[in-house]
């Protein structure tokens, strides 16, 4: 019996994970099907529960259902906790379990991919939306020596690092939120763009000192080149996308679902041609 898996989101058009699956598939010698189901915007529930009762074993959530699928999951793992939010639901029987694999595959992209470890780097984090706090109990559980999130409204990167801690001592870290003004003088090894700016094609009011030397600014963010991406080439940096994140929070769930690890080189290669 061929499993059927989906990816869930309004609009989908655009979504590469049908693709990426699909190579994972015939990587791994796996027998599912996987396609992208666009849910109407009030109708995420009622697509969830005709999908679970259709016998499908699990879906990807994207924009912009990750808070829904959060509430409607009936158990949720550790990730998805720590995240707020599921890009992953697995159908078991009568239960659907939420995780969220989008940190874990941000850390993948930069350690493994990108061959930067974050342990003991100085990294900031712009934005404090959903994106954000999606990745952040992962990328702080690479223990780096500093941790800033900086924020147009700094009040929200505040109220994000304070959740954080409630729920984990990271007593490690230095973290700390900061307003775009403040970063002036200061240098970090990792910078992170979690804003959605790069949809609009808007810079970031941020200075060019922040990148140190050997600075890795990442974009997660894909498919274009964002003002954040060109300022960062601009001052000095390595500069990365977002599709390594994809493919490799790709792979994580199909972990989940199949318990088969894929191997991500030759599917990033392939979405890159
Ligand atoms: P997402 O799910 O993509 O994270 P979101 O939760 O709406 O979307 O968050 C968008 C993020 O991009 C926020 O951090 C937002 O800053 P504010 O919290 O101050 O709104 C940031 N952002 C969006 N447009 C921006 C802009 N023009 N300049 C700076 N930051 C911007």
């Amino acid at each position: 019996m061929t499993d059927q898996y989906a990816v869930v989101g309004h609009p989908i058009d655009h979504s590469k994970s049908p693709d990426i699956h699909a190579e994972f598939a015939k990587q791994t010698n796996q027998d599912i099907t996987y396609e992208a189901i666009e849910a109407p915007l009030n109708g995420f529930v009622d697509t969830i529960t005709r999908l679970a009762a259709e016998g499908y074993k699990g879906v990807n959530v994207t924009v912009p259902f990750k808070f829904e699928a959060y509430q409607c999951a009936n158990h949720l793992r550790m990730p998805a906790k720590h995240a707020g939010a599921v890009n992953t639901l697995i159908f078991s029987d009568s239960n659907i379990i939420g995780d969220n694999t989008d940190g874990v595959g941000l850390v993948r992209d930069i350690e493994k991919n990108l061959h930067k470890p974050i342990q003991c780097k100085r990294v900031l984090m712009l934005g404090a939306g959903g994106a954000a706090e999606g990745v952040l109990h992962p990328v702080l559980n690479a223990a780096p020596s500093q941790l800033v999130v900086a924020n147009r409204s700094v009040e929200k990167a505040v109220k994000m690092i304070e959740k954080v801690k409630s729920l984990v001592q990271y007593s490690s870290v230095d973290l700390g939120a900061n307003t775009f003004d403040e970063l002036k003088n200061q240098k970090f090894d990792i910078v992170i763009n979690a804003t959605s700016t790069g949809l609009s094609d808007t810079p970031l009011p941020i200075p060019n000192e922040i990148f140190a030397d050997g600075c890795l600014a990442y974009d997660m963010m894909y498919g274009r080149e964002t003002p954040f991406m060109a300022q960062a080439r601009e001052a000095g940096a390595r500069v990365s996308d977002g599709l390594g994140m994809l493919v490799e929070q790709a792979a994580e769930a199909f972990y989940c679902w199949r318990g088969v690890r894929p191997e991500t080189d030759p599917v990033m290669k392939k979405m890159r041609a």
